[in-house]
């Protein structure tokens, strides 16, 4: 039986299928990038390249996606939904295109679920949900949207879990937080990961506008991963959402700090005042420890930062 994984080359998709390979089990990856996969320069992945099942799939093609996913129809035991535009300075300049691709684009998959008879899927959500509520948000923390990646998230928690509720399958939602690590180079991201993460890449002299007062739960991606492998596995969590992140808020003059000690220079990194966006941090983990056992290996950041560099320092493009 297999899982198969929406977004399965982005950042974190790619992460959770190289994790459930190693776990033994069989990954088919439904992606737009598929075509590209040899120029990510996803090098964990291509280790593991004949374990994987890739199919180019565009989420908004309900047709296609159907049709490729009725090849696999008694396969799929579970789905991870982790397409997504993510949040940033940019989501807003197309609000329709990127608001589709996170909404109806989760919805085509749960129809998948829905016509396939697989029983349990779970949505890559955010902790974006809670808007700028402050640091210490339990799942108990009411909606709050700020933003219209925090609406998507919202929406796709209420339709995934009523689509569970309606059609008898399993529903989990996985809230993240703030990823970075290995599989993504600073150089494609906004300002605010450059000035703190690009040092470790050669980058020098960026500025970001904004950011320099908010702290917020970085995590290592491989954290982020594990966090959502042990969703998927665990039992009796049909319905939950869990908050998955470091749980360790970091200011992000600090983080700018502590990479240029792992380097031994400054790296000219500048961030203006205010928060780079509406968000409290950190979230508080305590049901993903006490219930799935989480236990980020990253929470000390500076050690995600050292790993990070290893892995920048491969440059595997
Ligand atoms: N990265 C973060 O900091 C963060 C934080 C909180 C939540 N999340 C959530 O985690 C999930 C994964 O995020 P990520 O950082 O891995 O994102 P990502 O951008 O790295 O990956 C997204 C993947 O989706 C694919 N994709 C995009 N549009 C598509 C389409 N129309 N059809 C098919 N595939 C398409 C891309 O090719 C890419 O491989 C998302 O749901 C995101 O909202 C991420």
């Amino acid at each position: 039986m297999a899982v198969l994984i929406y977004g399965g080359l982005g950042h974190v998709g790619s992460w959770v299928a190289r994790k459930l390979i190693d776990q033994g089990q069989e990954v088919i990856i439904f992606d737009m990038g598929a075509a590209r996969f040899s120029s990510l320069g996803l090098d964990y992945l291509e280790e593991v390249r004949d374990s994987i099942t890739l199919e180019s799939v565009d989420v908004l093609d309900s047709h296609t996606m159907i049709e490729m996913a009725l090849k696999y129809r008694d396969k799929i035991d579970a789905i991870v939904f982790g397409v997504a535009v993510i949040a940033g300075p940019t989501f807003k300049d197309r609000p329709f295109r990127n608001v589709s691709i996170n909404t109806m684009g989760l919805l085509n998959a749960l129809e998948v679920a829905r016509i396939l008879g697989v029983p349990k899927f779970v949505n890559l959500s955010s902790g974006a949900v809670y808007g700028d509520r402050p640091g210490g948000q339990t799942e108990d923390t009411p909606f709050t949207v700020t933003d219209l990646y925090g609406a998507t998230k919202v929406a796709n928690e209420v339709l995934a879990t009523q689509y569970g509720a309606t059609y008898g399958f399993d529903v989990r939602n996985a809230r993240l937080y703030f990823v970075y690590g290995p599989g993504k180079r600073p150089e494609i991201m906004h300002p605010l990961y450059q000035a703190m993460f690009g040092p470790l890449a050669g980058m020098s002299d960026v500025h970001s506008a904004n950011g320099g007062d908010q702290e917020l739960d970085w995590t290592h991606v491989e954290d982020t991963a594990a966090g959502i492998l042990a969703l998927l596995n665990a039992e009796g969590m049909n319905g939950e959402a869990v908050n998955i992140s470091c749980g360790v808020a970091y200011q992000h003059r600090d983080i700018v700090d502590r990479v240029a000690k792992l380097l031994g220079k400054e790296s000219g990194m500048t961030l203006g005042p205010g928060p780079f966006t509406p968000r409290g941090a950190p979230l508080d983990i305590s049901k993903a420890q006490s219930k799935l056992g989480f236990a980020p290996k990253y929470a000390n950041i500076d050690a995600g930062l050292a790993d990070y560099k290893t892995w920048l320092d491969k440059d595997p493009r």
